[in-house]
């Protein structure tokens, strides 16, 4: 197969312009960062700007019931299911500009490069986005494609309410996203998403590309611990219910489980949001909400680490003197990908003299969820600043990026000239 280049600067400009819709200047960074929460105005203005880039490239546009769009690009038999590239470009509130981002666009790229080369492919070509992978407002990651696939039911991901009460459902309409067409995704030909690896370890390791072999188990809680607001000052130790110390012991038994080692060397547990109320100097915190967030690369290391976890937070409760409830708001399994298209997305990557390795991914992708349905792979790129990511820092070289977006564009080529 000839190798053709895809268009790097028109590629990056694309990231940068869509960066910077929702883009705010970050103190703390030193940057400009993007806030693109699921659903808000914001989201609604990147979808806009993505859908309208569809429509200029000739894509057939549809958008369902959850909000996910899909741009079709028709091949030489439409009969055949379709090659299918995607990510999200929702983000966390403090993003960088490639996170889900990098997947979608750079599957237009490959859509520009097939019809600049006047490519007609066998297969239809589809570039499609997710709604609300992140989960940062929600709760729950990779919402719209564990819909699209059935892991989801439609009417639970309308019902899920953000801190202020707001329903997906109702945001989704607001935005204008509220599609009609039906969620369940009739299962592509393959699934393929180009995405930063989010991490140090390629960067560190010279690689160009990552050829991911799957994604790591995800467990996400929700805690609300209930104890008695009273004064800091008059009110002796012995007789406090602080929610914010018992919220501390379980972060730091978090900790303590990791550096036991006894779930494997490669746990990670994370407790991100914590917000005490009423959450000021003088007053005992009556009340704590925080979240619980663990990774396990082994599925019966994750089931005994969430055990120990839960039991904890009878013992923090018994100790501290307060009530805490706890819900789980997102769970997946170990993920492993086509080993078929990790041979094909290694081959491309050496054919352009790319260095390659293995990798697990340690970040949640929408991919995981169209494992589920078909086969489906990951190109990973490396990022500069030790990959840091969730954080206005977050980069990648336009040579990075041109990197993985000419590997999926050689793999996506290979997929939509198979036959059935
Ligand atoms: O949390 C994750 O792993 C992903 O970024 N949603
Ligand atoms: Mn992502
Ligand atoms: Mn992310």
């Amino acid at each position: 197969m000839t190798l053709i280049a895809i268009d790097k600067e028109r590629l990056y400009a694309s990231l940068n312009e869509l960066g910077e819709i929702g883009a705010y200047d970050d103190a703390e960074a030193g940057v400009r960062g993007v806030n693109r929460l699921a659903l808000t105005a914001a989201d609604g203005a990147g979808r806009r700007h993505v859908v309208a880039r569809m429509r200029a490239a000739n894509l057939e546009v549809t958008i369902d019931r959850i909000g996910n769009v899909y741009g079709r690009r028709a091949g030489r038999d439409n009969r055949l299911r379709s090659v299918m590239m995607g990510s999200h470009i929702d983000s966390v509130p403090t993003a960088g500009r490639f996170d889900g981002c990098l997947g979608v666009l750079g599957a237009l790229e490959v859509v520009a490069t097939l019809d600049r080369a006047k490519i007609e492919t066998e297969r239809p070509v589809v570039v499609a986005f997710f709604t609300d992978e992140e989960g940062s407002r929600f709760g729950t990651d990779m919402l719209g494609s564990a819909v699209a696939t059935g892991r989801l039911a439609l009417e639970d991901a309308y019902a899920l309410r953000d801190r202020s009460g707001a329903t997906v459902h109702d945001e989704l309409e607001n935005v204008g996203f509220l599609g009609e067409a039906d969620v369940r995704l009739t299962p592509p030909h393959a699934y393929l998403e180009c995405h930063i690896e989010q991490g140090p370890i390629l960067r560190a390791s010279g690689m160009d590309i990552g050829v991911v072999t799957g994604v790591q188990s995800i467990s996400w809680h929700e805690l609300t611990i209930v104890g008695k607001s009273a004064h800091a000052g008059t009110t002796p130790m012995p007789m406090r219910a602080d929610a914010g110390v018992a919220a501390a012991r379980i972060n730091l038994h978090l900790r303590e489980m990791i550096a036991s080692g006894r779930y494997g060397r490669d746990m990670r547990a994370t407790m991100g949001a914590i917000s005490p109320s009423p959450g000021l100097v003088n007053i005992v915190p009556g009340r704590v909400t925080a979240t619980v967030d663990l990774r396990n690369p082994d599925d019966a290391f994750m089931r005994a680490a969430e055990a120990d976890v839960i039991a904890f937070y009878d013992e923090a409760a018994r100790a501290e003197h307060v009530r805490i409830a706890w819900r789980q708001t997102a769970r997946t399994p170990c993920v492993p990908f086509d080993e078929g298209l990790q041979a094909h997305i290694a081959r491309c990557a050496g054919a352009r003299g790319l260095a390659h390795t293995r990798i697990v991914s340690g970040a949640g992708h929408d991919a995981q969820e169209m494992a589920h349905i078909t086969r489906a792979a990951m190109v990973f790129v490396p990022g500069e600043n030790d990959g840091i990511s969730h954080n206005p820092r977050e980069l990648s070289t336009p040579e990075q990026c041109a990197g993985g977006v000419s590997v999926l564009f050689d793999v996506l080529r290979l997929l939509a000239a198979e036959k059935d």
